[in-house]
C-alpha cells in the first residue's frame, strides 16, 4: 500500500512548464526563484523578502501573490508588475531560473517536517509510525521532486554564480545576515532598519499566530480541509529528528543521504 496519497499529491502541486520564450509566462533575467525541497523554510524566507518589500503588511492571505508559486499558481507570476520578480518553486536542477536561492536544511528535520504536514494535509495516515513514512520519504521522497539528497546535489554541484545556497540553520542563527545576502544577490537595494522589522514581522511566533488567525482562509479556501491540530508553522527548529528518528532510522536515512549531510556539516 502506497503511504502517499499521489493523486491528491500531484492535485496539490502542479508542475509547470517554464518555456523562456513561451506560455505560461516569459522569464526576465533579474527574476529571482527562491527553490528548496518542500519543508526547508522557504515560507519563511518569502514572508521575510516579502515583509521587506512592502513595509511589513505580509501574511498568509497575501504572501503567495506577492511572490507566487509556479506549483500552484504560475499565471499569478505573469502577473507580477514589480521587478525583480520573486517566485517559489520545488523544482529540482533547471538551467531555466535566471538567478536562484536555493534553501538548504538538515534532511532529517525536513523529513520530520514533511511527515507532519503530510498528516496535516491527509496525505499520510496518522497511524502511520515514523519510521515507515521515513522509507518511504528516503526511497521515493516528495511528489515528483525526487530523494532529498539528489534535490540538493542537483542545485549544489559544481560552481554557479546564478545560485546562491543559504542554510536554514544560519537564518535561525541570525536571519537579517541570510537576508541582507538574499537582497543583495537579488539587486534590491539594502536598508538595516528595514531589514530588522522585516526580520521581527517574519518572527516564527508571529507568523504562526498569523497561520492561526488565518488558518480558514489559507488552509481551508485554498489548499482544501487541513488538520488545524497540526500547525503549518509547527515547530522551526534545527534537531527535532533527535526527537523522532531511532538508531535504525538514523542508519538507514544514512545510507543514502550521509555524504549530502557531511558536505554541508549536518554530522559534526
Ligand atoms: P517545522 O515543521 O520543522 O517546524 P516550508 O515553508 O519550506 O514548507 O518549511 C516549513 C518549515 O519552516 C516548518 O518547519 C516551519 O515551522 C518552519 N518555519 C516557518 N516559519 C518559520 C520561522 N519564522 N522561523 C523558523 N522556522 C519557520
Amino acid at each position: 500500500m502506497k503511504l502517499f496519497n499521489l493523486t491528491s499529491w500531484r492535485r496539490l502541486f502542479r508542475k509547470p512548464e517554464i518555456k523562456p520564450t513561451g506560455k505560461p509566462f516569459d522569464l526576465y533575467p533579474d527574476d529571482v526563484f527562491l527553490v528548496s525541497y518542500p519543508k526547508s523554510g522557504n515560507t519563511w524566507l518569502r514572508f521575510m523578502i516579502g515583509n521587506y518589500i512592502t513595509n511589513c503588511a505580509v501574511d498568509f492571505t497575501n504572501n503567495h501573490l506577492l511572490i507566487p508559486d509556479i506549483h500552484f499558481n504560475p499565471e499569478k507570476c505573469a502577473e507580477l508588475e514589480s521587478r525583480p520578480r520573486f517566485i517559489k518553486s520545488h523544482m529540482p536542477y533547471t538551467a531555466q531560473y535566471p538567478k536562484v536561492i536555493y534553501i538548504i536544511r538538515d534532511g532529517r528535520d525536513v523529513a520530520v517536517s514533511y511527515f507532519y504536514y503530510a498528516q496535516k494535509m491527509g496525505l499520510l495516515d496518522k497511524s502511520t509510525s515514523f519510521s515507515t513514512f521515513l522509507k518511504e520519504f528516503t526511497q521515493s521522497g516528495v511528489g515528483s521532486y525526487g530523494s532529498w539528497s539528489s534535490h540538493v546535489e542537483s542545485w549544489t554541484a559544481g560552481e554557479r554564480p546564478n545560485v546562491l545556497v543559504i542554510k536554514y540553520e544560519d537564518m535561525l542563527e541570525n536571519a537579517a545576515i541570510q537576508l541582507e545576502r538574499t537582497l543583495r544577490f537579488a539587486g534590491v537595494d539594502c536598508d538595516v532598519t528595514k531589514i530588522e522589522a522585516a526580520v521581527e514581522a517574519s518572527k516564527f511566533n508571529k507568523m504562526q499566530n498569523l497561520e492561526i488567525q488565518q488558518h480558514d482562509l489559507v488552509f481551508v479556501q485554498m489548499r482544501g480541509i487541513t488538520d488545524d491540530s497540526i500547525r503549518f508553522v509547527r515547530k522551526g527548529e534545527s534537531g527535532d529528528w533527535l526527537n523522532h528518528f531511532s538508531k535504525e532510522d538514523e542508519l538507514y536515512f544514512g545510507k543514502t543521504n550521509d555524504h549530502v549531510l557531511d558536505k554541508f556539516g549536518y554530522l559534526k
